[in-house]
């Protein structure tokens, strides 16, 4: 058995051994390059002292020789795997590799992946399965490239959208986030992440970095326990107990005055000990001494390894001097053999299990062959068609005429013919690998018809000069309608063009740099105007979309963006993606969530509406949908294994056939802590054809009605329930009935 093989390797390790299993760096290739920006001077210094970067990939590869490298990070192509695997074989133990890599949404690093929408348009699927047969795919990707561990889901509940990482989430609402979450680790790992197919996941960032304080990426987060165990923590409970998460990433942040990478209450107290985590935990590049250097709560390096190995953590994302330093620690008794043991064990675990030690090596063939494979471009096309969401349609004017009798398109915008659509975590792909939207929009608006005019803006503030405006505003003249791709710019590669992302927060959610200046000039010359947005992150322009014919807000919709959206925008396929953020009016109205407390809005603003621009859950059609009000299949709820089912029928009244996601939201009515005015509890996407009906099911299970008590049991109390079915989280979009609880019910006890 595994346990046993585990268990013979370990006789076989000394203490050192284990350590090096627990320590983690960044590939060769990707040292080369850190390295080529440093003096040789400050290499030879910087080499001498292990520091990184400065320590030359030479000498890494010596310790991976050595047997002194437990994992490696950022490999991204199958022959630097099999080199990294071909040094391990020749250490003493001959202990396999553990690759692991950012596969956010597709290998997307790797050059000729298949790029999925990024996490917050899969969200706007409402669609577990195909998120879960997406990552299925990702998995194999991975595997045939030489790589075994994701980092992702990142399942952080986004509550700040100037959180240039927002797009890397699955938006706000903790049950959205946990399914979606669920669905990335399944796929993934399958049931028990065993043999060739698979890999492990990472949920991340263990916690609350979504909401730090002033919404720039690391600051502390200051939020209540209450607020951590109703927002933030559920994904996390839920992707170890019910997807066995293999591994959790500790987060930049500090809360409440603990930083995340020694915070031993959340790594071990809760997650392992209360909620039975499995698997190990990871730190964040380079984290563990920022606990001196950044937090400023040790005193140096070694202590800082101290405070994080005796919290929980099992490896050390990148870097020299960590082995060294934790031999000591344990030689000095201030680290105990055991935790090194449990770390070594569960790593040895993974490798066991995905095979490793069987075939460490690829076929570089093979991955030429799996990378962007037939099946998995149609996932990724599925999903962008499903993620995109429909947020204006004034009189119908999407979608266009089916015959465009030689009328002109006029296409402009920063957005529009790169690969920003493919968002962060990508490297530049293939040029035919990828449908930008002028690409997209061509191809289908010729083949009906249409004459396609392109001008390239150039990007946002330098190039869409006012001479570029004016250019484009001449172009546009001869036109009879207007698309303009808009948005923000994650896209990892361009750094210089980046205006959201990891580390580019944003201090305001308008168009960046002068969008809005050739916007106002495209709508002064009289035409119709449709919005298509390109963008991770929400983004708040209520004045550009009162004047717009129709937006459609894209996301980052990955290979096939361009294409999905022509086909939505010339009517091929019917928009149904709904928000999974709230997307506020401006920056002035955050936090703006759905589901937030009673009293969030009793008193209001003096210069902005207490409504957003769009409330989570909306997303319009080209079909009109009548929902019936909610049938309960009984009105009381009775104990743990219960169940109640609530019913609905979806009309679909239109000669369109179209796919509507019914959502089901739960107030709790009076309850002994505040809780929120609805919370999303369950949805189904259903494909309704014109004139039909189609009945939807969902299930309310003791969970939806679950809260958290003065001692921070898991329960439910006695009372009364609304429940709300609907098409969006708006009031106005949902309708009602009751149920009630008799005797409370104990779900998970604090002991
Ligand atoms: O996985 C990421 C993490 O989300 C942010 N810092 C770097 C890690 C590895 O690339």
């Amino acid at each position: 058995s595994v346990e046993e093989r585990i268990d013979d390797l370990m006789s076989r390790m000394t203490i050192e051994d284990k350590v090096y299993q627990m320590c983690q760096y960044v590939g060769l290739e990707h040292m080369k390059a850190a390295e080529s920006k440093i003096s040789p001077e400050e290499l030879e210094k910087n080499d001498a002292l292990g520091f990184y970067p400065g320590m030359r990939s030479d000498s890494v590869a010596r310790l991976a020789e050595a047997g002194k490298i437990g994992s490696f990070l950022h490999v991204v192509t199958p022959e630097e795997a099999n080199h990294l695997q071909e040094l391990a074989q020749k250490s003493p133990l001959k202990i396999p590799l553990l690759i692991g890599i950012d596969a956010i949404h597709g290998n997307g690093l790797v050059e000729g992946a298949t790029i999925y929408p990024s996490p917050i348009s899969q969200a706007a699927t409402f669609d577990d399965a195909l998120i879960e047969e997406g990552n299925r795919q990702t998995a194999l990707e991975m595997r045939a490239n030489g790589m075994h561990w994701s980092f992702t889901p990142n399942i952080d509940v986004l509550r700040d959208p100037r959180w240039g990482r927002t797009g890397e989430t699955f938006g706000e609402d903790p049950f959205l986030v946990g399914n979606m979450g669920i669905a990335t680790i399944k796929g993934l790992q399958s049931d028990d992440f065993s043999g060739q197919n698979n890999v492990i996941a990472c949920a991340k960032h263990l916690i609350a970095g979504s909401s730090s304080i002033n919404g720039l990426n690391a600051s502390p987060t200051d939020v209540s326990k209450r607020t951590l165990f109703e927002i933030f923590l559920p994904p996390y409970r839920r992707a170890v107990q019910e997807a066995n998460v293999f591994s959790i990433m500790a987060a930049h942040n500090e809360v409440a005055g603990m930083p995340g990478h020694m915070d031993k209450y959340m790594m071990t107290e809760l997650m392992r000990d209360r909620w039975n985590f499995q698997g190990f935990y990871v730190s964040d590049w380079n984290d563990i001494s920022r606990i001196d250097i950044w937090h400023h709560v040790a005193k140096d390096f070694k202590q800082s390894i101290e405070f994080s190995i005796n919290a929980g953590m099992d490896m050390n994302m990148h870097g020299p001097i960590f082995d060294k330093l934790l031999i000591e620690l344990v030689n000095e008794g201030k680290v105990d053999e055991a935790r090194v043991n449990e770390a070594c064990r569960k790593i040895l675990e993974v490798k066991f299990k995905l095979g490793l030690f069987e075939n460490p090596f690829v076929t570089v063939e093979k991955a030429k062959e799996v990378n962007f494979a037939d099946s998995h471009q149609k996932v990724a096309l599925e999903q962008a068609r499903r993620s995109i969401v429909l947020q204006k349609n004034k009189n119908n004017f999407l979608p266009f005429a089916e015959n465009g009798n030689g009328k002109t398109i006029f296409i402009t915008g920063p957005n529009a013919d790169n690969q920003t659509t493919l968002g962060d975590w990508v490297s530049p792909q293939p040029e035919e690998n990828v449908i930008t939207m002028v690409e997209g929009i061509t191809e289908i608006g010729t083949k009906n018809g249409y004459k396609i005019n392109y001008f390239d803006s150039g990007d946002r503030s330098k190039e869409i000069t006012d001479e570029n405006i004016d250019k484009a505003a001449q172009q546009a003249k001869s036109s009879d309608v207007i698309v303009l791709v808009l948005g923000e710019n994650s896209f990892r590669h361009d750094w210089k063009r980046k205006t959201t992302g990891e580390n580019i927060d944003r201090a305001t959610l308008k168009l960046s740099g002068n969008q809005m200046k050739l916007a106002d000039k495209m709508l002064s010359l009289g035409k119709p105007v449709v919005v298509v947005y390109v963008s991770g992150s929400p983004i708040a322009e209520p004045w550009l979309e009162q004047r717009a014919k129709a937006v459609l807000n894209t996301w980052e919709s990955g290979a096939f963006a361009g294409q999905a959206t022509a086909e939505i925008l010339f009517g091929e396929v019917n928009p149904s993606g709904k928000l999974p953020l709230t997307i506020p009016r401006s920056v002035g109205q955050l936090q703006m969530v759905y589901n937030h407390k009673p009293t969030a809005y009793i008193h209001k603003y003096n210069t902005e509406k207490k409504k957003p621009l769009h409330p989570f859950g909306f997303g319009l059609s080209y079909s009109k949908f009548k929902l019936s009000a909610p049938t309960v299949s009984k009105t009381t709820f009775e104990g743990l294994e219960d169940e109640i089912k609530v019913t609905v029928e979806v009309t679909n009244t239109s000669n369109v056939d179209g796919e509507e996601v019914l959502q089901l939201y739960i107030r709790d009515n009076i309850s002994s802590y505040t809780r929120p005015v609805k919370e999303l509890k369950g949805y189904k996407r259903v494909l309704v054809k014109a004139g039909e009906t189609q009945t939807v099911e969902l299930t309310i299970t003791a969970e939806s009605l679950a809260m958290y008590d003065r001692d921070y049991n898991f329960i439910v109390e006695p009372g009364e329930f609304t429940i709300m079915t609907g098409n969006s989280s708006a009031d106005k979009n949902l309708q009602t009935t009751m149920i009630s609880v008799d005797s409370k019910i104990m779900l998970d006890k604090n002991n």
